[in-house]
């Protein structure tokens, strides 16, 4: 039997949403707020090992998401950390059952599609939940805001104002 819920207590524990963050940009803000309004509060797991040769260390994108966050009044409910190894471990290890992604495009949906079922398999007590993000923030991802700062434009139409200074600088 299913029970219908109130906003804000959409799962047990709080939802985990994990990610490169490599910098977070407005469309990470926007998945980061639409996952707080349904979950009440949801909490940033900075991965530790996901990119080959990442921009910024670990520590930058960890303090790029708190200044972000802070930037954008979007402290409350919202925790940060960084983790290694497997999001499923990670998961079990905070007794956390939700994933949140954020999906654009079809071509983003096979590889969430096996991401989320191996990691069900490997942590049967998981489940992914995929939002998608404001149309204006629909073409948005790290790479492109990371060659348009690497070509000479200022990012600050895509990213808050204290990641673009950090692109403008590396
Ligand atoms: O922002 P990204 O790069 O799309 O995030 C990918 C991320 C970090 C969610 C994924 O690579 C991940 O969970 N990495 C941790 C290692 C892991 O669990 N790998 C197996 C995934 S099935």
């Amino acid at each position: 039997m299913f029970h219908s819920r109130a906003r804000g207590s959409a799962s047990k524990g709080s939802a985990v949403y994990p990610g490169s963050f490599d910098p977070i940009t407005n469309g990470h803000l926007d998945i980061i707020r639409r996952a707080r309004e349904l979950f009440g509060s949801v909490t940033i797991a900075v991965s530790n090992n996901s990119v080959k040769n990442p921009s910024f260390s670990l520590n930058e994108r960890q303090s790029l998401i708190i200044r972000s966050l802070r930037e954008r009044r979007l402290t409350q409910g919202v925790r940060v950390e960084v983790f290694d190894g497997l999001l499923t471990d990670y998961m079990r290890r905070r007794g956390a059952s939700v994933v949140i992604r954020g999906l654009r495009f079809i071509s983003d949906f096979e590889s969430e599609l096996q991401m989320a079922l191996m990691n069900r398999r490997l942590n049967p007590a998981m489940d992914t939940v995929y939002l998608m993000p404001d149309e204006k923030h629909i073409y948005l991802s790290s790479s492109l805001v990371k060659e348009i700062a690497r070509l000479g434009k200022n990012p600050k139409a895509f990213a808050p104002a204290c990641v673009a200074k950090a692109l403008m600088t590396l």
